[in-house]
């Protein structure tokens, strides 16, 4: 059952189509980027089209994404705002939202810096320690209101150590938002907001400002609580903006999962055995990073032999053995996009006969789930449709004796515990608060990753079967017409892969 309200911020944004040309946007949103006139020629905390003319084009603030496409974003999120807000009664409005902090390795040792993915999709900003603020303006109705940016300080002593910020004339000029502050200028601006009634969409998680941003976040302290502002959340419709790519957002998706097709290849292409996972782990890294891609996605998964079945086994640290399988779930992430891609192959090359016979009942399934891929199935319809056909082969193979259909789904769920998919864009795991109930629309992005596990000690299944694990996962785009496999280009049939480890 989906709620109401997610119901019908599901169909507001299907109605926010983006125009198809930049003065249309310009008419009907009166949205005009300043086209980065005073872009400063020195380094910025991020590229600049000044500094890296290879990366990006004028006018664009992250690669290919550009400040036209951010305007939008905001001004779509203020659109579904502006709905929300109708039963709230109230006209003044202030949208919070906050980047990550530096997360800190050991003393003074930063972890390299990952940008928060709401806050990266509003406003393209890359520094830590910064807060987009969105606000009503007053005498005019929602959507139209002021963006403004609060940015880390210039400061030569810890430029010396972090390299360039953009600072504020920096952050103005590269993202095209309206106004920008210094961070710490942050408290005494929103107080006002706070005085003046203003209804604040802001997501409370105290764990993160508590031990992160310090000072500046004071005033969102207890915000709950202790103020009279009305309080509503803003994430999950920022996540229901993400849901829906646009076409640049596809192609930057397409890219990512090009280059990890490309890179599961040739990690592919250099297996022998024995070989241990980590070698394979730094391989498949290398080869994402050579293509261009700025890191990987998430730490993957690279198992061998009866760790496969291990669904989040990262260690990757054992020796993979003659005649066992590889599984490697791995993704990357290109400007801002990532893919999850997963494949099995044979160490030495050549599948077994139990091996294969897996293997081909899950690609099977894949491929069936693959086509249910189009607009008003939802990700729940294909996981149903996917229990039923597995529980089905899992009986042919003898896996699963004849049980009655009630304990078939429990039965299957124990050969395979997780879902059939999830969304995918910015973040692997993306939208998180979004069900997967809801019908799947064109410009979706999903994976489809059925998988089977049967661990070496399940005394229950056929002994050949025992210790094999396999999982065969893509990532796709719904559109009115087929799906497209982003990831196609990374073999998957079994004499296909067999092809490629064997043509040295
Ligand atoms: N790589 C994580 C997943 O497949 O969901
Ligand atoms: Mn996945
Ligand atoms: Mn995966």
């Amino acid at each position: 059952m989906i709620p109401q309200t997610i119901r019908s911020i599901s169909s507001a944004v299907k109605n926010l189509k983006i125009p198809g040309c930049a003065n249309c946007l310009y008419k009907r949103f009166s949205i005009m980027p300043s086209g980065q006139k005073n872009l400063p020629t020195r380094y910025l905390g991020q590229p600049s089209p000044f500094t890296h003319p290879h990366l990006l084009k004028t006018g664009e603030v992250t690669p290919r994404l550009t400040q036209t496409e951010y305007a939008l974003r905001r001004h779509k999120l203020l659109s579904l705002i502006q709905k929300e807000a109708e039963t709230l009664g109230s006209s003044d409005h202030a949208i919070i939202l906050l980047s990550h902090p530096t997360y800190y390795m050991t003393n003074d040792i930063p972890f390299p810096f990952h940008q928060n993915t709401n806050f990266l999709y509003l406003c393209g900003f890359q520094e830590p320690d910064s807060i987009l603020l969105l606000h009503s303006i007053p005498g005019m109705s929602l959507p139209s209101h002021k963006a403004v940016l609060f940015v880390p300080r210039r400061n030569q002593n810890r430029e010396l150590w972090d390299g360039p910020r953009s600072g504020v004339d920096g952050a103005v000029a590269l993202t095209g938002v309206d106004e920008a502050y210094n961070t710490e200028d942050f408290r005494q601006y929103v107080q006002k907001f706070k005085d003046e009634g203003y209804t604040l969409w802001y997501d409370n998680e105290p764990s993160v400002h508590s031990t992160l941003h310090s000072d500046y976040l004071q005033p969102l302290v207890d915000i709950k609580t202790k103020s009279k502002n009305t309080v509503k959340p803003v994430q999950t419709l920022v996540q229901y903006l993400r849901l829906i790519k646009s076409d640049t957002e596809i192609e930057l998706m397409k890219m990512a999962a090009k280059i990890t097709s490309e890179a599961l290849n040739s990690t592919m292409f250099s297996t022998k055995a024995p070989v241990d996972e980590s070698y394979l782990y730094a391989k498949f890294d290398f080869e994402c990073r050579a293509r261009g891609a700025d890191l990987l996605a998430y730490p993957p998964v690279v198992a061998g032999g009866n760790r496969c079945n291990t669904l989040h086994y990262v260690k990757n640290n054992q020796l993979i053995k003659e005649g066992e399988l590889v599984l490697l779930d791995g993704g990357c992430e290109y400007s801002g996009y990532v893919s999850d891609v997963t494949r099995v192959w044979p160490v030495n090359g050549r599948f077994t006969e139990p091996q294969s016979e897996l293997y081909q009942a899950i690609l099977d399934i894949q491929k069936a789930c693959l086509s249910l891929c189009t607009p008003g199935i939802s990700l729940e319809n294909i996981y149903g449709f996917m229990l039923n056909l597995l529980g089905q082969k899992l009986k042919d193979l003898g896996v699963l004796q004849e049980i009655c259909q009630n304990d078939v789904f429990k039965a299957v769920r124990k050969y395979c515990p997780h879902h059939v998919g999830h969304y995918l864009g910015m973040d692997v795991h993306d939208t998180p608060d979004i069900s997967r109930s809801i019908a799947l629309q064109p410009g979706m992005v999903v994976t489809i990753e059925p998988g089977i596990y049967i661990p070496e000690h399940d005394t229950l299944a056929p002994p050949r079967f025992r210790g094999i694990g396999i999982r065969i996962e893509d990532d796709v785009l719904v559109t009115d017409e087929a799906p497209v496999i982003l990831s196609a280009d990374c073999p998957k049939e079994l004499s296909e892969l067999e092809k490629v480890l064997n043509c040295h």
